[in-house]
């Protein structure tokens, strides 16, 4: 695992004595003889004699030993990009608690990776180290982030604070993390962030504040990301999924090109910074995609909107003013039955813009056809993936097997003649509407209709025929005194007297 070389110059860099090896493991010692066994001795502890986390006198132990003893792993992987060995502290599940830490922890040196996700913790402790780059506090109990907690920490560069419950960020919370780039906040019970609370961080590249109840604290006008939080435009990478957010405000952020706002009850995003390369709606609950919910956004490349749990119908001109969109993935979105031919707006059906649509995922939608001029549209298509839906492969869909260079995947339900048939293997001639697949019944019907007019004809003939005078019958004209003449019978006057 380890080279000889490497594993010398950690010794000796750790000033240990033993054995060396690839991992080396501490004992982890006991709550009571702590105080004895590890007094508060900097000079010893930086040393890298004793470390409070690893012990380097332990000869190696086995390293598949279970997660849950009292030990961290302290391992040196084969590469440090500095050539310096590097040491990775994993305290994953090991049942810290506050109690734990005696005053500020000086990590051992070379120390580059700390996890200590897991845990009990309930407050953060203070570390401190001149080359720790990711440190882990998941899934801990932490309420709160002190101020300046972070100060010995200056070159951390990923911070891990997810699964916590923390409720407020304060302004000086991330003191002297001049050089983070990646801070992970998801799952805590964050509901207001104070004001420049990142603005530390100058090189923040990637913010995630995910399932943290931030709706109402977004909705304030003074709750801007970049221009009261203190957020630059270094950040490529933010994520608010199942924030409550209605709406949010990342105009100013002119660096950002990846936002993930799924599983929030947006109304509109009307605010969105113009270079934005990838967005992720996914899971909104809006019944249509209107028009102008997207601003114009020139440099969209990918946009993502799976299980949208209620969205029956894009809209006409919903995607419009996306010239570069490249991938469109609706995977999911179970009740989405109708694509307005028009979505894309009448430039696009007039050939006066070009698409750059490449990929549109349409898998487990409800999507049965799409209409034609579509086409349009779909000019630079080369994947369609429709399968699960319940496409009907009738002549209202040929003209997408016709498309060249397209490849579509998925099955037709309809008609009973195509049904559980691969889209892709079907000829163009056989997808046919009724009338004209069916043609020996067109022509019975058109038989039977004639015999049926015919049928008419005689009947009507025959009833004619049935009330006209005789043929033979001569007609005389009858004169006044011919016996022939109309006479006029008087009642029987006797029968009244
Ligand atoms: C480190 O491990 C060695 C060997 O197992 C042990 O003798 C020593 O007491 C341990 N040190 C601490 C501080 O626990
Ligand atoms: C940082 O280290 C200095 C000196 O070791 C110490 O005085 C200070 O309290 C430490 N700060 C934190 C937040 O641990
Ligand atoms: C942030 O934390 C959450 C919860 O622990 C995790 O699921 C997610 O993968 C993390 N994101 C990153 C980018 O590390
Ligand atoms: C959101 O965070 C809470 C803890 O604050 C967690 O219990 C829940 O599972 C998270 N939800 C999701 C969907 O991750
Ligand atoms: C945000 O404000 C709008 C109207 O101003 C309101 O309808 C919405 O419920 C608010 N959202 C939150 C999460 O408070
Ligand atoms: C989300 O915001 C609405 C107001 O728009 C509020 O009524 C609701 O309680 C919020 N839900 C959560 C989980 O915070
Ligand atoms: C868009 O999605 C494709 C894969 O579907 C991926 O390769 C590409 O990097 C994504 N682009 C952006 C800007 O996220
Ligand atoms: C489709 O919408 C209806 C309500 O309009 C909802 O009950 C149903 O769960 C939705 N289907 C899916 C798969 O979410
Ligand atoms: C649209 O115009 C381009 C050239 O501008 C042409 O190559 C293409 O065939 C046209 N498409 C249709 C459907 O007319
Ligand atoms: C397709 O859309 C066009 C334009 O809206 C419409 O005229 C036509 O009837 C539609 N075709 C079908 C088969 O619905």
């Amino acid at each position: 695992m380890c080279s000889k070389v490497l594993l010398v110059t950690l010794t000796v860099l750790l000033f240990v004595v033993g054995d060396g090896g690839g991992t080396v493991r501490a004992q982890e010692d006991g709550e009571d003889d702590s105080m004895t066994a590890l007094p508060e001795l900097p000079d010893q502890v930086s040393a890298g004699l004793v470390s409070h986390l690893c012990n380097f006198s332990k000869p190696l132990q086995d390293p598949t030993d279970l997660d849950d003893d009292q030990y961290c792993d302290c391992d040196v992987p084969n590469s440090g990009s500095s050539g310096l060995p590097e040491l990775h502290i994993n305290c994953r599940r090991h049942r810290f608690a506050d109690g734990f830490w005696r005053g500020i922890e000086q990590l051992p040196q070379g120390t580059v990776r700390l996890d200590l996700s897991y845990n009990e913790l309930t407050s953060v402790p203070r570390l401190s180290s001149d080359t720790l780059q990711h440190l882990s506090l998941a899934h801990n109990q932490i309420a709160a982030v002190p101020d300046k907690v972070f100060a010995n920490l200056s070159t951390l560069q990923e911070l891990d604070l997810s699964g916590n419950r923390i409720q407020l960020l304060g302004t000086d919370a991330l003191a002297g993390l001049g050089r983070l780039k990646l801070i992970n906040l998801s799952d805590n019970r964050i509901a207001s962030i104070e004001v420049n609370a990142f603005s530390n961080a100058l090189d923040l590249h990637q913010l995630i504040l995910s399932n943290n109840s931030l709706g109402a604290f977004f909705n304030r006008t003074e709750s801007d990301l970049y221009l009261r939080l203190g957020v630059t435009n270094r950040l490529a990478i933010l994520e608010l999924k199942r924030c409550n957010l209605t709406d949010i405000n990342l105009a100013s952020g002119v660096g950002l090109e990846r936002a993930v706002l799924g599983h929030n009850p947006l109304q509109q995003l009307a605010q969105l910074p113009k270079q934005l390369a990838h967005l992720d709606i996914s899971g909104v609950p809006i019944r249509n995609f209107p028009a102008k919910f997207l601003p114009h956004l020139l440099h969209l490349e990918n946009l993502t909107m799976r299980d949208m749990p209620i969205l029956y119908t894009l809209e006409q001109y919903a995607l419009f003013g996306l010239p570069r969109l490249a991938m469109l993935d609706l995977q999911g979105s179970r009740n989405l039955s109708t694509i307005h031919p028009h979505v894309f707006g009448q430039n696009v059906v007039r050939n006066e813009t070009e698409t750059q649509l490449k990929r549109l995922i349409l898998k487990g939608t409800n999507i049965r056809t799409l209409n034609s001029t579509l086409r349009f549209a779909f000019e630079n298509l080369r994947l369609l993936d429709i399968r699960g839906a319940p496409l009907r492969c009738d002549c209202e869909l040929r003209w997408l097997r016709d498309l060249p260079n397209l490849m579509t995947l998925g099955v037709c339900v309809r008609p009973n003649a195509l049904r559980e048939q691969r889209f892709g293997t079907i000829e163009p001639h056989q997808f046919q509407c009724r009338a004209e697949q069916f043609w020996i019944y067109t022509v019975f019907n058109v038989v039977l209709a004639i015999l049926l007019i015919l049928l008419v004809s005689v009947g009507v003939f025959l009833i004619v025929r049935a009330i006209r005078p005789k043929p033979h019958v001569q007609l005389r004209m009858v004169g006044p005194n011919s016996p022939y003449a109309r006479v006029t019978i008087e009642p029987n006057r006797a029968e009244v007297l």
